[in-house]
């Protein structure tokens, strides 16, 4: 079982809601790391906390930003990266009818792009020393597309495909691909019209730190893809071989969600 101790770690969205427990917890267990964020004043506090950790403040929307990211945490790794997680995220619920133009390129940028592009750059130098992991947090959204989180699913199915193919790319270079996919979190990533709808739907949310101790223990195991929840596991499964299936379990949870994502509030 490969561990952490030693490793370098780019983590991105490190100030969030699980990307600042599982900042902490690499930590605890050994890694040295260089932490991304957008938001440079909280991500300075994760990393002020964690002795020898750098922060990254920067935006992975563009190419640009990835690649000033990945330059800036490769100096401070010593030109070393062994481990890329892609983990900053953005989230959307709405009728697709409703969603602003700009907000799903955004969530395609952030989602897909980045981790894309940043897998790009660090690629080279793991494959010149014919090892490394990159770990790609999706969703239980990215195997089963949820009504009103439409652009959201989009963007983390795009993932998980991306994830299976460089895996099978990589497959004899020594890099590790692993694809995790929680179901929902209690984080900020959930508004509270989220929230509030989850609870109406009866929606299974996780604690960070649950979901956290279940990402790290696939990173040690190098798991190809991990979906985690029971029921939601099992309904991926179901929704490959029995969509329509799917479709029918689903009608009377969409009609309630409906009402929260058309709310104004
Ligand atoms: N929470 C859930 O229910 C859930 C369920 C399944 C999967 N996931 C996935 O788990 C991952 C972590 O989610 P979380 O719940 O920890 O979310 P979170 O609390 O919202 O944290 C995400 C972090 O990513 C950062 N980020 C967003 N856009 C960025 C950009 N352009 N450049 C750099 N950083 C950016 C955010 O910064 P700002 O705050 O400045 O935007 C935030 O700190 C995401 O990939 C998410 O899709 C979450």
């Amino acid at each position: 079982m490969a561990g952490v101790q030693g490793k370098h770690i780019l983590l991105t969205g490190a100030a969030g809601g699980m990307g600042r427990i599982l900042a902490r917890r690499l930590h605890e267990e050994g890694a040295r790391l260089a932490l991304v964020d957008a938001n440079a004043d909280a991500l300075a506090q994760v990393a002020d906390a964690l002795a020898g950790a750098v922060a990254v403040p920067g935006d992975l929307a563009t190419y640009e930003g990835c690649a000033k990211v990945v330059a800036q945490a490769g100096q401070s790794l010593d030109g070393r990266i062994d481990m890329l997680i892609n983990l900053a995220g953005l989230n959307s619920f709405a009728a697709f009818e409703d969603e602003a133009p700009a907000r799903i390129e955004m969530l395609m940028h952030v989602n897909v792009l980045a981790p894309m592009w940043l897998t790009r750059e660090v690629l080279p130098q793991m494959q010149a020393r014919g090892q490394g992991h990159i770990v790609n947090v999706g969703s239980i959204f990215g195997s089963i597309g949820f009504a009103y989180f439409t652009s959201y699913s989009a963007s983390k199915f795009a993932l998980r495909g991306f994830s299976e193919a460089l895996r099978r790319e990589l497959a004899d270079s020594g890099i590790k691909v692993s694809y995790i996919a929680p179901r929902a979190v209690r984080t900020p990533m959930n508004t509270d019209k989220v929230m509030r709808m989850g609870e109406a739907t009866k929606m299974n949310m996780d604690d960070p730190e649950t979901v956290v101790e279940r990402i790290l223990d696939a990173i040690r195991k190098e798991r190809k893809d991990v979906y985690l929840g029971f029921p939601e596991s099992l309904f991926v499964r179901i929704n490959m071989l029995l969509p329509r299936l799917v479709d029918k379990a689903l009608a009377a949870q969409n009609r309630i969600a409906r009402k929260f994502a058309k709310s104004e509030e």
